[in-house]
């Protein structure tokens, strides 16, 4: 039996479930052509920060205002974010090319989480060749007095202005760290956002012991952690006008499969493919297949949203009711 793979996200019609989500592998020419050849259906290029563009404008109107003597200096006073792998034009220069080149939808990132005027740069990418904008919203509120929905209230005016500022599909990727989420995602699509992508995942800072200090510590997901969006996506599937697209802790086909059938439109793999290679994609793509072949399914359509929360058996599973009944029915091997 030949098994359709086909799956509609943000409007398009992809060859696959699974799309390579932003990271330094897709921050290249060379990653995008990898990811591609691998089977990924479509790839999201990693963010352009607040910061970085910030930055690039503060640089050009110093150079603008100030001459060229005094440029160093102005640069000073705001720093150039360390180690970003690449700046506004060589990302739109990446993005040019690949969109010239690759025959997969290449979506270009923004991340940011204040209403400046940075976010009319959404403009620019939508100029240079993006298929589909995805804006990552990301804020560490350390301040007592703000109260989530004041951070909530500023996220939805971000998105708002993105969306006003370009016509192409636009994605919005949260993390689950939300008091409501599935009211933060009606909301979110209410402003504009044409789909999500549920959810970033998001680096803790540690402590370097020896050195006594706070480092950052990037540790890459693991298939536990994709149980999340499963939770979310299950719940929301069939409740949005948007797609959605699972991110976070997909490493098997069986992980992809498990958050196809809670109703994700696309898959996204990130941590995965870092540690095993862009082919990584075949394999679980190849996986996909031969379990679908091996249960009896025709197509994506059909396995999608099968087990939502709408359409699952016990939708208490997805509940805080589950909650208690798990932990009063746990029996560890100590007890
Ligand atoms: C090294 C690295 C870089 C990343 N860069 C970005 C980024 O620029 N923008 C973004 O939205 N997400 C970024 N992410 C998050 C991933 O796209 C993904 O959402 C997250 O890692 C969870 O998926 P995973 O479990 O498949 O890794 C990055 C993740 C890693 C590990």
């Amino acid at each position: 039996m030949s098994v359709d793979l086909r799956t509609r996200y943000l409007g398009f019609e992809l060859s696959g479930p699974l799309v390579a989500s932003a990271s330094p592998m897709t921050g290249t020419l060379a990653g995008l052509r990898a990811v591609q050849q691998a089977g990924a259906s479509m790839a999201v290029m990693p963010s352009l920060f607040e910061e970085q563009i910030e930055h690039e404008e503060l640089s050009l109107q110093a150079l603008r205002e100030y001459g060229s003597e005094s440029f160093a200096e102005a640069l000073d006073y705001r720093p150039a974010p360390d180690g970003y792998p690449l700046g506004p034009e060589a990302y739109l220069d990446v993005l040019r090319r690949a969109r010239a080149e690759l025959a997969i939808p290449v979506c270009a990132s923004l991340n940011g989480c204040t209403a400046g005027g940075w976010a009319h740069y959404a403009h620019e990418l939508e100029q240079a060749g993006a298929s589909a904008l995805e804006l990552n919203v990301y804020v560490v509120s350390t301040d007592l007095d703000t109260s989530g929905a004041e951070l909530e209230r500023r996220m939805l005016d971000l998105v708002a202005i993105v969306r006003a500022a370009v016509r192409l599909p636009l994605a919005v990727k949260i993390g689950p760290g939300f008091s409501a989420p599935a009211h933060m995602a009606r909301r979110l699509v209410e402003v504009g956002a044409d789909g999500l992508v549920l959810f970033n995942r998001y680096l803790r800072p540690d402590i370097d012991l020896e050195k006594l200090e706070l480092v950052p510590s990037l540790v890459l997901s693991d298939s536990y952690d994709s149980r999340i969006p499963l939770q979310w996506i299950g719940i929301l599937r069939g409740k949005l006008a948007a797609s959605l697209a699972a991110s976070s802790g997909v490493h098997t086909a069986e992980d992809a499969l498990k958050l196809l059938m809670v109703g994700a439109d696309a898959v996204m793999a990130t941590s995965s493919v870092l540690k095993q290679g862009p082919a990584h994609f075949t394999r679980m793509q190849a996986g996909i297949r031969t379990w679908m072949e091996q249960h009896g399914y025709a197509s994506i359509e059909q396995l999608k949203g099968s087990l939502s929360r709408e359409n699952c058996p016990d939708p208490s599973a997805y509940e805080r009711a589950n909650y208690m009944r798990s932990l009063i029915s746990y029996t560890g091997k100590f007890i």
